[in-house]
């Protein structure tokens, strides 16, 4: 039966909410640990709330991702040719999950703690030390734990593409 058969590459909309995951998790990243630490008090409400909003869309796309990722069928496991280097692709597969979504709980519970959004309001203001609050340093620190997963994740994939020359990145992205 031909729906039985495992695709080569994944489902069109799972590459698409992949690569869109991508670039908002490492936009979020940057802005978060580069952008923050510079941006004068005047400004720091605003980017709060942009902060805040693309976190939001982040978390959208991410429920969307785990449904996609369990509805459509997925390609058989990658090899990177010993079992100890396919666990920890599955491993740090999972843990990328993890902490995507740890890291919205994180900023998300932050921002209720001191009402940020009676602040976006206008009702309140932004406390002079929110290192009070120790889901921002939780926030901070998954941040730094996300960028190694997703820096052992980039160079899997590299490590796949120019070493092994599978093409294993034509797995996420679209084809017959
Ligand atoms: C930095 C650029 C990135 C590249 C080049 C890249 C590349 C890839 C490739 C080629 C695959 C398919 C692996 C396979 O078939 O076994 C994949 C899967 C995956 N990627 Fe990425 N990726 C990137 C960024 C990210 C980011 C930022 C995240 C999460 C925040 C992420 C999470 C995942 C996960 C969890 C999978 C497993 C399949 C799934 O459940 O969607 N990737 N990635």
């Amino acid at each position: 039966m031909s729906n039985q058969i495992t695709p080569d590459r994944y489902h069109p909309i799972h590459v698409v909410l992949h690569w869109l995951v991508a670039i908002v998790t490492i936009f979020l990243l940057a802005v978060g640990l580069l952008v923050f630490p510079n941006t004068p008090n005047s400004q720091e409400l605003q980017m709060l709330g942009m902060h805040k909003t693309a976190g939001m869309f982040l978390g959208l796309l991410m429920v969307g991702r785990l449904i996609t990722r369990f509805v459509f069928k997925r390609p058989a496991p990658a090899d990177a040719g010993h079992p100890l280097l396919n666990l920890a692709g599955k491993v740090v597969h999972f843990l990328l999950y993890i902490g995507v979504f740890a890291i919205m709980f994180a900023g998300g519970s932050l921002s209720l703690a001191y009402g940020l959004d009676n602040i976006l309001k206008g009702i309140g203001t932004i406390p002079e030390d929110l290192f009070i609050y120790p889901q921002l340093s939780a926030h901070g620190n998954i941040s730094y734990i996300l960028i190694g997963l997703i820096a052992m994740h980039f160079g899997a994939a590299l490590y796949h593409q120019f070493i092994r020359r599978d093409n294993l990145l034509s797995r996420m992205w679209f084809g017959k």
